[in-house]
C-alpha cells in the first residue's frame, strides 16, 4: 500500500493527542499517547497532548485549540464510541472508526454475531447470566460448550481478567473470580495466537498487513506476555500455512468490513492445532507504540512508523455523515 508522506505545512493547528482516560487500559494507553506525541511533533506537526480522565473544562478548552483529534487510547470510555460520538457533537474531526464500529466493537458478544453472519468463523459462546448463580451457570456452559472453556470480561482488553476452566468447580470459581462487569464463556480453543491488522484508504480499498503471531508457551497471549512480563516470542509475518494465511486474510477483511471499520483495524484470531482461524475480537483502537503489533505488522509491510501514523491521520478527513 502506498502511503503518501506527510506535508506539515497541510496542517497549521494543532493536533489534539487523546489519551490517557480512565479504563483498565489507561497505561497502555498513555504508552500509544506519548509515542505518537513525540512522533507527530519529529515530523514537524504541532500536537496538544489531552488526558480524557481530565476535568470537562480543560478537556474542552483544549479541543476547541485543535483543528483534529488523533485517537491514542483503548478501552471503556474511549475505543467504545463514547469519545467519537462527543467528537462528533463538537464537530473536530477525528481519526480511526466511527461511532457504530466502536460501540459494537468493544463488546465481544455483538461483535462476534455481526461479523459470523458475514462468514467470518467465530468460536461458539455464550454470555453468563448475572442474575443466576456461579454454580447454576457453570453447569449451564458445561452443558453447552466443551470443557475447558475461555472466561473472559465482554468489554475488556488487553486480556484483563481472562481464565481457562477445564472443570466445572473451576467454571463456577472463575465466574466468581473474574466478575467484574459482564462475563462470556467460549469454546477454548488450543492453539497459537495470531493478529491481522487491516489498513483502508480513503476510497474504502482495505488492504491486510502482514499477520503476527504472539508465540508463548501455553499459546495464550496473556496480560503477562503482553507488557513483557512472560515468556513471548513474535513472528511476523506469522508461522502458518499458506491456506492459513488466506483464510486469516479474508476473514480480517470481511471482519472490518462487516463492522463498518474506517481507515484501520487490528483482528485477533487463534490459529487451532489443524490449521483453522478463529476470529476473536477485533481493536478498533489497537495500540500505537513503536513496538507494538500494529507497528511491527506495518514494518513487515515496508511501512515506517512515521508512514503508519500519517495514514491514521488522513482517517480523520472521511466524511462521517456519508461513512457511519
Ligand atoms: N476462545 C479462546 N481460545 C483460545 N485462546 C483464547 C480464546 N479467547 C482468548 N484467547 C487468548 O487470549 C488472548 C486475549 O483474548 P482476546 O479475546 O483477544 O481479548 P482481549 O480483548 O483481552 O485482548 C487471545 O489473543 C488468545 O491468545
Ligand atoms: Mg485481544
Amino acid at each position: 500500500m502506498r502511503i503518501a508522506p506527510l506535508d506539515p505545512a497541510d496542517i497549521r493547528d494543532p493536533i489534539a493527542v487523546i489519551t490517557g482516560g480512565w479504563s483498565r487500559e489507561k497505561d497502555r494507553s498513555w504508552l500509544s499517547g506519548n509515542t505518537v506525541a513525540e512522533a507527530l511533533s519529529e515530523m514537524g506537526v504541532k500536537t496538544l497532548v489531552l488526558d480524557l480522565a481530565d476535568n470537562r473544562d480543560t478537556l474542552l478548552e483544549g479541543l476547541a485549540e485543535a483543528s483534529k483529534a488523533f485517537l491514542a487510547i483503548a478501552g471503556r470510555g474511549a475505543e467504545d464510541g463514547r469519545l467519537q460520538g462527543l467528537l462528533e457533537t463538537l464537530d473536530i474531526p477525528y481519526t480511526g472508526s466511527g461511532v457504530l464500529a466502536s460501540a459494537i466493537g468493544m463488546n465481544k458478544i455483538t461483535a462476534k454475531t455481526v461479523v459470523s453472519a458475514a462468514g467470518v468463523r467465530v468460536p461458539r459462546g455464550t454470555r453468563i447470566d448475572p442474575t443466576a448463580t456461579a454454580e447454576d451457570e457453570s453447569l449451564r456452559v458445561s452443558r453447552m460448550l466443551e470443557l475447558p472453556v475461555m472466561v473472559k470480561p465482554v468489554s475488556e482488553g488487553g486480556s484483563i481478567g481472562l481464565q481457562v476452566a477445564p472443570t466445572v468447580d473451576s467454571l463456577a470459581q472463575a465466574l466468581i473470580d473474574v466478575a467484574d462487569g459482564e462475563l462470556m464463556a467460549e469454546a477454548f480453543i488450543p492453539g497459537r495466537a495470531v493478529s491481522v491488522g487491516v489498513l483502508e484508504d480513503q476510497l474504502g480499498v482495505v488492504h491486510v498487513l502482514p499477520a503476527l503471531e504472539a508465540r508463548t508457551p501455553n499459546g495464550i497471549y496473556s496480560y503477562a506476555a503482553k507488557r513483557g512480563d512472560a515468556e513471548c516470542d513474535y513472528h511476523c509475518p506469522a508461522r502458518v500455512s499458506p491456506d492459513t494465511l488466506a483464510d486469516l486474510q479474508r476473514q480480517a477483511a470481511a471482519a472490518h468490513c462487516a463492522l463498518y471499520c474506517h481507515s484501520y483495524s487490528r483482528h485477533d484470531f487463534v490459529v487451532g492445532d489443524d490449521g483453522r482461524a478463529w476470529w476473536l475480537e477485533i481493536n478498533t483502537l489497537p495500540g500505537l507504540s513503536r513496538a507494538g503489533n500494529l507497528a511491527r505488522m506495518a514494518l513487515a509491510d515496508g511501512i515506517p512508523y512515521e508512514l503508519l501514523l500519517t495514514h491514521i491521520l488522513r482517517g480523520a478527513d472521511i466524511d462521517r455523515r456519508t461513512r457511519p
